[in-house]
């Protein structure tokens, strides 16, 4: 009997801009101090970009995971982008990632799950693995997500970076790779963390632009306790279709967005600290860059080796939420 297909990790790559914003920079520019971020998020500083774009994130990151994987632009079937600070409106930047890759090959679109983005790309590219018709995926996280803060705003500007992360995933009959993905999501939530603005709902006008509308707002405190309670969640989820519990975990990376809802959600799992992935310090929140990123670090450190059993957890605008399983 042929054994069943999975679709695994063959190579990883990164990118965030040189320039640094550290929290004595941010003390400079709204009423807030480094204490203050330190304990409520643990942010120390985060990358951002001075004049790169998106595309030109995702490309450096998904050259470094073609040649991890040992391929080519011309030997991918698929290019996902994950984000929702696309170049453009449209094209999509999948379009001009695959331009700059000569990904000549490959089909291409970008995915909008906010910071759960990266899971649900993973759950894509997973199902076009499986039903065997793609072999070669690039699945890219990115955001930069400082052309949509208000920098006037203290409670949301601290908070984010930008970034880009990136894999490549093929088929395997190994019994690694992809074990299980759960996707969830609840629209009644829509507004408590969303870009009013820029849409077809309101389009750009100058009063769109004086009253700030084209800069995300959040409702910090409400977000926080839901999103406690969606990671973990999406994590047993993904475990229990896996038929694993949280002692089989090796390494939990959950979405970067903020210390304590990292501590939480881990505790929920009742999985000890030494097992949890951590890297908000260094980058903030990356929106769906952050699982991808931080997937990166986890690996080229030795946290995650060769069999580690990774569970994925993420949350995010809509709310959507996600978790995966993967075999290493
Ligand atoms: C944003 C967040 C860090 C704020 O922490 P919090 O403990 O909830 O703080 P609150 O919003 O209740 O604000 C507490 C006080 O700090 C103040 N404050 C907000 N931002 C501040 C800043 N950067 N510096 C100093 N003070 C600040 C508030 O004005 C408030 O003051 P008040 O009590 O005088 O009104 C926290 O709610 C959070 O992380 N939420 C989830 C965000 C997230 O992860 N979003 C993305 C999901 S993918």
């Amino acid at each position: 009997m042929t054994k069943n297909l999975f679709a695994q990790i063959t190579g990883l790559g990164m990118c965030v801009p040189p320039k640094i914003l550290t929290n004595a920079d941010l003390e400079k520019m709204v009423d807030t101090s480094d204490e203050w971020i330190t304990q409520r998020t643990g942010i120390k500083e985060r990358h951002l970009v001075e004049g790169e774009t998106l595309s030109d994130l995702s490309v450096i990151a998904a050259r470094e995971a073609l040649q991890d994987a040992g391929l080519k632009g011309e030997d991918l079937d698929l290019i996902i982008v994950s984000t929702t600070t696309p170049d453009m409106q449209f094209p999509s930047t999948s379009c001009l990632v695959q331009k700059e890759l000569g990904a000549k090959k490959a089909a291409c679109f970008d995915l909008a799950a906010a910071c759960t983005g990266f899971i649900y790309g993973l759950s894509v590219a997973n199902q076009f693995i499986i039903s065997e018709t793609y072999k070669n995926i690039l699945l890219i996280g990115g955001e930069v997500l400082s052309s949509i803060t208000d920098w006037q705003d203290r409670s949301t500007c601290v908070l984010f970076g930008d970034g880009a992360g990136a894999v490549i995933l093929e088929p395997t009959r190994e019994e690694k790779g992809i074990i299980s993905v759960y996707l969830a999501a609840d629209g009644n939530f829509a507004d408590f963390l969303k870009v009013p603005a820029g849409g077809s709902r309101q389009p750009a006008t100058i009063k769109t632009v004086q009253q700030r509308l084209h800069f995300l707002k959040m409702r910090g405190n409400e977000t926080f306790k839901v999103a406690v309670r969606a990671m973990g969640e999406a994590a047993k989820e993904a475990l229990s279709l896996a038929g694993l519990s949280s002692k089989d975990v090796d390494c939990l990376i959950p979405h970067q967005a903020n210390i304590r809802i990292i501590k939480a959600a881990a505790k929920r799992l009742g999985l000890d600290e030494d097992k949890v992935f951590i890297n908000v310090e260094k980058y903030g929140n990356m929106s769906s860059a952050s699982s991808a990123v931080a997937l990166y670090e986890a690996v080229k450190c030795g946290k995650v080796k060769q069999g580690s059993i990774v569970v994925m957890t993420a949350f995010g605008s809509g709310f959507t939420s996600g978790g995966c399983v993967i075999r290493w």
